[in-house]
């Protein structure tokens, strides 16, 4: 086996977004592209040589191609080691699981999250540090700095490797484990949870639970956590076999998209608890019988329950909430008298916060939820969390959720997303408002008054890090807020995201339709960024 010098030129595309390089598969499916990020990668680190990388996928169409490429690559490359799932397959969160527990110099993890897959869909590629957490801005700079020179990459001439039998093989120089996908996460989680209880709830006959897993990665996790190790009934996972395009599926676990677990969920003799994940499985969504629970809430309520579940019983050092996110995390904080961090969106931004034991829960707005156990979100752990505390609280969701809103007061929550804008337009609309915001301090808009209008940017404060122009907000008097940003995970055009709250204190007025409940500040949203004449929609395509 010889390691080969290809020469290559650069693409000009490979910046990597909110989280990793996302594009088309027949972008990715380009000679040398996928190689030339990868080499990329590899060209931007630093004392890899003979250390040990993880890589795993969700699963979707081309990741299997893809791995035997990055396993020959970084064999090329002097890797010692690498640590692949079986048949390619490991969440997000179990890589990152898996990284921090063998030491691993760093993970490659294949996956567009909720993008739809397929070869007609997305693919995506992301590059994680030792601490099992995305690469922080300076390192995704440094990869795109170096695809925009790059002329070679290194790769092994060898036959690809069975990548569906567990064992250990060997790959030029390097060692390739072929590890089961889902032992090491599901370890992990027994470590935290209260097995025990949630395996007399779930086999007690008194409460029925439904995980839709999408037909994307977490059907293996969830079969073995739910069913063999925790007793749930056979079914209860549904859409549990990942296929390469998700079923023809969106995989993102929100209203919109996990439709049918939200028919079961609204529908006759529903069960008492549903959930989703998403195409990586770092997502969650959590349904009660004829109940939603908006992930900020969520975080909110597992913070504020953390006590009952063993991994969290000493008590938490913070909470990290995006800044998108609604503001209910942090009226949980103020009472536990915590610290609570607003970050930019993306999960990078969390990893300095958990290492240095400032936080101990984060979570985003967008469905996505974690602790200090890994450095991603974790969508099988939210459920987890979750199942622990109905476990010990023997309340239904909804009961929870409202007795939470009665003590800390409610914040109306929604997102207004709207996919596929021009991007031009998009970007002259947050121009724009850059300029507009903070002309508005002090002006009424009905019942609101602005009290500052800004573009977020945050200094992390472990290491002094600045990140500029991460959403317009406006904020009012009573600490509602509009906040506007470009999503950095899409592939196609522009999606504006429009995220919208309000707090009612009073448990008298906290039973209205969100949509209802903030139609002044969604019309004042439209005032001030006129996203009919933007977006040409007259309403947004999702709402969350
Ligand atoms: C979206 C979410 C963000 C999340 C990211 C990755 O990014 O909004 O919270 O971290 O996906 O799952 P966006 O498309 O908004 O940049
Ligand atoms: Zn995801």
């Amino acid at each position: 086996m010889t390691i080969q010098t290809i020469a290559t030129q650069p693409f000009l595309d490979q910046k990597p977004g909110t989280s990793g390089l996302r594009k088309q598969v027949q972008v990715f499916q380009k000679p040398h592209y996928l190689q030339n990020f990868v080499q990329a990668i590899f060209d931007s680190l630093e004392g890899y040589q003979g250390q040990t990388l993880v890589v795993g996928g969700d699963g979707r169409y081309y990741n299997r191609e893809a791995i035997q490429i990055i396993l020959k690559m970084a064999a090329a490359n002097g890797f010692g080691r690498v640590l692949v799932g079986r048949g390619g397959i490991l969440s997000t969160p179990a890589a990152s699981c898996v990284i921090r527990k063998y030491g691993a110099f760093g993970g490659i993890i294949l996956s567009a999250s909720h993008n739809p897959g397929g070869p007609d869909g997305d693919f995506g590629i992301k590059y994680n540090i030792s601490n099992g957490g995305p690469a922080p801005e300076k390192v995704t700079e440094a990869i795109y700095a170096r695809s925009k020179t790059i002329d070679r990459y290194l790769v092994l001439d060898a036959p690809d490797i069975d990548l569906d039998k567990t064992g250990i093989l060997t790959l030029g120089e390097m060692t390739v484990e072929v590890i089961d996908s889902v032992s090491d996460y599901a370890q992990l989680m027994e470590s935290l949870f209260d097995f025990d209880r949630i395996r007399e709830l779930l086999t007690s006959g008194r409460f029925r639970m439904c995980m839709d897993s999408l037909h994307a990665v977490t059907g293996p996790y969830a079969h073995r956590i739910f069913e063999q190790q925790l007793g749930a009934p056979a079914g209860t996972v549904q859409n549990g076999v990942p296929l390469e395009d998700f079923g023809g599926g969106h995989p993102d676990p929100n209203l919109v998209y996990a439709h049918d677990l939200v028919e079961v969920l609204y529908g006759d003799n529903a069960p008492d608890f549903g959930a989703a994940s998403d195409g990586d499985g770092d997502r969650n969504m959590v349904l009660g019988r004829r109940f939603f629970v908006t992930p900020s809430d969520s975080l909110a309520i597992l913070a504020a329950n953390a006590k009952l579940v063993p991994g969290y019983r000493n008590g938490l050092a913070g909470i990290a909430r995006s800044m998108p996110t609604s503001q209910a995390p942090d009226r949980v904080a103020a009472q536990l008298g915590i610290d609570c961090y607003e970050t930019p969106t993306g999960w990078k931004f969390f990893g300095n916060l958990l290492d240095a034991d400032r936080a101990t829960l984060c979570g985003e707005e967008s469905f996505g939820t974690g602790s200090n156990h890994i450095r991603e979100k974790d969508g099988l752990w939210a459920v987890l969390f979750w199942l622990n505390i109905l476990a010990v609280r023997q309340q239904p969701v909804e009961e929870i959720v409202r007795e939470h809103w009665k003590t800390y007061g409610r914040n109306y929550y929604s997102r207004h997303d709207y996919e596929g804008v021009d991007s031009d337009r998009a970007n002259t609309m947050m121009t724009n408002l850059r300029s507009l915001a903070p002309t508005l301090k002090g002006k009424t808009f009905g019942n609101y008054t602005v009290e500052y209008g800004d573009d977020f940017s945050y200094t992390d404060p472990v290491d002094g890090s600045v990140s500029q122009k991460q959403g317009i907000r406006i904020g009012f008097t009573d600490g509602s807020r509009v906040v506007f940003r470009l999503s950095g995970t899409g592939t196609q055009g522009a999606t504006v995201r429009v995220y919208l709250e309000s707090y009612e204190p009073d448990p008298a007025k906290q039973d209205q339709d969100p949509q209802v409940a903030l139609a002044d500040l969604i019309a004042i949203a439209e005032e001030v960024a006129q996203l009919r004449a933007t977006t040409g929609m007259d309403k947004p395509t999702v709402i969350t």
